[in-house]
């Protein structure tokens, strides 16, 4: 069994999954690089990388292999993956350039040339992985999956999966849709969307709520410049989890810390009052290496967009992209999202 997956983006995000993914191949006593212990008989292994497209001039034309471990990325290097066969291609640039200068020569393609590198290497499901911001550069990207007829995981913030419009296509066209942005496996927005679930099934009233992250990856610089859509993704996450509650909430990335390299620190405050208004305080720190704790739930994302595909499918996976995104059609808690996705493998829903 295969799952031929393209990456739209080649930095620390693809690294991570490219070494996960191929550590996992040739180290078969390893954990899986999932979380989602079944979905049906797609393993972490079955992913082979058939496409990847970057407008970076230090990444297009090399093979995927070479390509994860240019500059700017940095994230953590466990496993250097032997040549792999798919040639990092550009695309459309549009508003895709992240900020801090981070991109200094661009190489450029069409959505044409996307959508021919996508039938030419039978690519059945297209990850997106470009800088938060490029909105116009993620629907480029969307369509030309969509006239590819391939799946598209949309791992970042811009609203496609939650858009109406894109959802329709995607429907009509009968092709999988899922996102959007990533919910990482242990991440600060899984963590505050948890406490703040927690809270309000206990009757405690959320009053107000922080939480501020730093890192040091390209990521975290160009969110310097540009991060509105990571802070309705990541907002909407939280708020959502306390029914009729109305607090206060703020929810940014507040520095870009170079020597911090692919490590990400979240801090976290809930202000709270139990019954006769007094207060609770809740601090919580998270420190983890971003990009490999997004590894797992892409993992699991692209093997539900498969079992989709298998199925005939097409339109927004609701319980999927509950399950494996921050803003997804439908916001569920952790443990809801978790049901419906296993009855969703099971064949108990149809999305
Ligand atoms: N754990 C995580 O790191 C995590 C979690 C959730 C969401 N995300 C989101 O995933 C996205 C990717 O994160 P990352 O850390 O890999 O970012 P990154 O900055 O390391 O990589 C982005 C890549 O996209 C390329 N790019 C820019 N414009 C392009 C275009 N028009 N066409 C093709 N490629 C283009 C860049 O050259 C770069 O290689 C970001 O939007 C991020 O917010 C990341």
């Amino acid at each position: 069994m295969t799952i031929r997956v393209g990456l739209v983006g080649v930095g620390n995000c693809a690294s991570a999954l490219v070494q996960s993914v191929e550590m996992h191949k040739h180290q078969p006593k390893l954990d899986p690089p999932a979380i989602l212990a079944r979905v049906k008989n797609y393993t972490p292994r079955d992913i082979v990388f058939t496409s990847a497209f970057d407008i970076d001039a230090r990444k297009v034309d090399l093979d995927l292999s070479e390509a994860i471990f240019q500059p700017p990325n940095n994230a953590a290097v466990i496993f250097k993956p032997p040549r792999l066969g798919a040639v990092v291609r550009p695309g459309p640039v549009l508003d895709g350039v992240p900020g801090g200068g981070l991109v200094s020569k661009i190489v450029e393609g069409t959505v044409d040339d996307v959508v021919r590198e996508l039938h030419s290497t039978n690519t059945e499901i297209l990850v997106n992985y470009l800088p938060t911001g490029a909105r116009k550069a993620a629907e480029a990207y969307a369509e030309a999956a969509l006239r590819a007829g391939v799946a598209f995981v949309n791992a970042m913030p811009a609203p496609v999966t939650s858009s109406a419009h894109w959802q329709k296509r995607f429907a009509e066209r009968g092709v999988p849709l899922l996102g959007d942005d990533t919910q990482n496996q242990i991440g600060a927005t899984v963590l505050h969307k948890s406490l703040i679930r927690l809270l309000a099934l206990r009757g405690v009233r959320v009053r107000r709520t922080y939480q501020i992250n730093i890192g040091g990856t390209p990521d975290f610089l160009n969110l310097m410049y540009r991060h509105d859509d990571k802070v309705a993704s990541k907002t909407a996450a939280v708020k959502t989890m306390a029914e009729g509650q109305e607090f206060d909430a703020y929810i940014a990335p507040v520095a870009y810390i170079r020597f911090l390299g692919d490590r990400k620190i979240a801090h976290m405050l809930i202000e709270a009052e139990i019954f006769g208004g007094l207060p609770v305080r809740i601090e919580v720190t998270l420190e983890v290496h971003d990009a490999w704790n997004s590894v797992a739930v892409v993992v699991d994302a692209v093997r539900l967009a498969k079992l989709a595909l298998d199925r005939g499918i097409g339109g927004p996976l609701l319980s999927a992209s509950a399950w494996c995104f921050k803003n997804p059609p439908v916001h569920m808690s952790p443990e809801e999202a978790y049901r419906a996705v296993l009855e969703f493998i099971d064949g108990k829903r149809d999305r």
